[in-house]
């Protein structure tokens, strides 16, 4: 029988979320990436990797990345987890910042909506999460999108977008 892990970064608890819901639905174990060594690959036939995604990057992606020359032959699918990943351009971004080796073009992202509580964000991250909005709020009002303001309102009064939904077509993969 083929095995399975799902390895996960998360700050604040959604993507954590996310993978053990994944590993309830496939039975298989579900480890955060500071638990998880290089060695450790070698266990498994299927590696499910999510991460929460912070400015455009995937947090804890590296682990993949910098062994992506020894999971060949391994089914390998990545999910990233962020409060505005279900917009196109968002993704195309992720995929640019992300995905930028030839041996990760080939892998598929799938994206889970996050969560977000502007009373958990403290110092560097909520200085970037400020940089951000007011990056939105700089641009003319007429280049202002529905998105935008969507979010701009999330990351004000906080959001949770998380739901078990999400994982099915992760599930799809593997069953
Ligand atoms: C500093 C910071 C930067 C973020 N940047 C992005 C981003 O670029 N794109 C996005 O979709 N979400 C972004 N988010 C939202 C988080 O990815 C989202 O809240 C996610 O659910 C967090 O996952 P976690 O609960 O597992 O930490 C950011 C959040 C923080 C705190």
């Amino acid at each position: 029988m083929e095995k399975t892990v799902v390895i996960y970064k998360s700050k604040h608890g959604s993507t954590e979320k996310y993978a053990r819901w994944i590993g309830e639905e496939l039975s298989c174990p579900v480890v955060g990436t500071k638990e998880f060594s290089r060695k450790d690959f070698a266990l498994y036939d299927n590696i499910i990797f999510g991460g929460c995604v912070h400015a455009g990057g995937i947090m804890g992606f590296d682990l993949i990345k910098k062994n992506i020359r020894h999971l060949e032959g391994k089914k390998v699918v990545v999910f990233a987890v962020g409060l505005n990943v279900m917009q196109k351009e968002t993704r195309m971004q992720l995929r640019e910042i992300n995905f930028d080796k030839k041996r990760l073009q080939s892998l598929t992202c799938y994206y889970c909506p996050g969560a977000y509580d502007p009373a958990k964000i403290k110092g560097l991250d909520s200085a970037l999460m400020k940089m951000m909005t007011n990056m939105i709020e700089g641009k003319k009002p007429s280049e202002i999108t529905d998105e935008d303001r969507l979010l701009l309102k999330q990351v004000e009064e906080g959001a949770d977008l998380t739901d078990k939904k999400y994982i099915e077509p992760i599930i799809a993969e593997f069953k």
